[in-house]
């Protein structure tokens, strides 16, 4: 017995570094791997989070990145349902934001520009002259400090400091990222932040979802329901008009589930146009910051169903539109057009510079939070 418990605590010391429920590696828990080297010789970390059920996630500290994620179908069948990339070396060579943390603006900033009291600022602009997702080297970009957090569930704890100036922001800003994957097989994530001048501050995370299977063709067949009767009319650099559009009468309205293949081609909507598809803000019913049901996706076939629940006001939802089959994912497979959809929970895109929208200012001596939870 001794033997066995000695030879356990070694393997303890390689790899696992919390166990929940420990007996076999099969159990829930969360163990650490190694994930590769960055270029300036930093090590990059991948944490394998397993709950009782079976589900797991996969996270690295490079960008936060959910890195795959099983889920099961009708006849519990569990499968990696979110898109990326088998190793760090894909991740470097550049994703369109796949499965990373979002900031320290998620969305976009128009010209890269904005003011606080007076002050005007200059971020680095990133997308045909804005500022999108963070800038050149967003949140998705830098390795962050990882440790297992305390809890009876499976929980990855992220911090990060972005200094003072970077990509042009104003203020150090203390950010804390803990994902933590629940019993219920749902993953919830809870971002808080806080900063020593004011800033803006929003956070998100970018998963791209395919509940077929990643890899496993496109997403236009899959059924969503998002709780709100208003989006956001984008100009020809998706910056928001200001306009808040009611959603009945339009392939934006998805109050009731409908399969994102029914007006996603749908020429005649100039704002279908202007997103080469769908690649919007819906504003949520309930735009406080409660917790509250946000969006229902589900993909008949494998018969699985995602709620996404949020304290955020907003939500962007992203068809995938400029996937064209140039980043090539997890098992070798390019990732072609609509073959992911994301569920971006947010703040207005461009409030910084849209006065009539919830602020995203957050000021010295204030906390920064904002909870979502992927459920299935
Ligand atoms: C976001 C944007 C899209 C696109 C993707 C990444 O969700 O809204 O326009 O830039 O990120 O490709």
């Amino acid at each position: 017995m001794k033997k066995i418990s000695s030879f356990l605590s070694i393997t303890a010391i390689a790899g696992v570094l919390m166990c929940v429920s420990c007996t076999s590696g099969q159990d829930a828990g969360i163990v650490k791997s190694p994930f590769g080297t960055l270029p300036d010789g930093q090590a990059a970390d991948l944490y394998t989070l397993r709950n009782e059920k079976g589900m797991t996630v996969k996270i690295t500290n490079f960008g936060g990145t959910i890195v795959s994620w099983t889920a099961p179908d009708k006849n519990g069948n569990y499968e990696d349902i979110t898109l990326g990339c088998d190793s760090l070396s894909g991740y470097l060579k550049g994703t369109p934001y796949f499965g990373s943390i979002i900031g320290r603006y998620g969305n976009r900033i128009a010209k890269g520009k904005f003011s606080l009291d007076g002050k005007e600022y200059t971020l680095a602009t990133n997308n045909i002259g804005n500022h999108l997702h963070g800038g050149l080297k967003g949140f998705d970009k830098v390795l962050w400090t990882a440790a297992p957090a305390n809890g009876s569930e499976p929980a990855l704890k992220l911090r990060y400091t972005s200094p003072d100036g970077e990509e042009g922001y104003p203020g150090n800003l203390q950010v804390e990222v803990v994902y933590t994957l629940q019993q219920d097989n749902a993953l919830k994530i809870e971002y808080s932040a806080t900063t020593d001048k004011k800033t803006v501050c929003n956070l998100t995370n970018h998963a791209y979802f395919n509940l077929a299977g990643a890899g496993k063709g496109d997403i236009l067949n899959h059924e969503l329901a998002l709780y709100a009767d208003r989006f956001l009319p984008v100009d020809s650099t998706l910056i928001p008009t200001g306009e808040l559009k009611p959603v009945a009468g339009s392939v934006f309205d998805f109050t009731r589930p409908v399969a994102i293949g029914a007006g996603i081609n749908d020429t005649g909507d100039a704002q279908i146009v202007a997103g080469g598809g769908y690649d919007h803000c819906w504003i949520l019913k309930n735009n406080g910051n409660t917790l509250k049901l946000a969006a229902v996706l589900s993909e008949p076939v494998s018969g699985r169903r995602m709620e996404v629940h949020t304290t955020e006001p907003a939500i962007q939802f992203y068809s995938g539109n400029f996937l064209d089959g140039t980043v090539v994912g997890k098992g070798n497979i390019p990732y072609k057009h609509r073959t992911g959809l994301c569920l971006e929970t947010e703040h207005y895109p461009d409030s910084p510079n849209q006065p009539e929208f919830p602020t995203a200012v957050l000021n010295p001596g204030e906390t920064y939070r904002s909870t979502t939870i992927y459920k299935f």
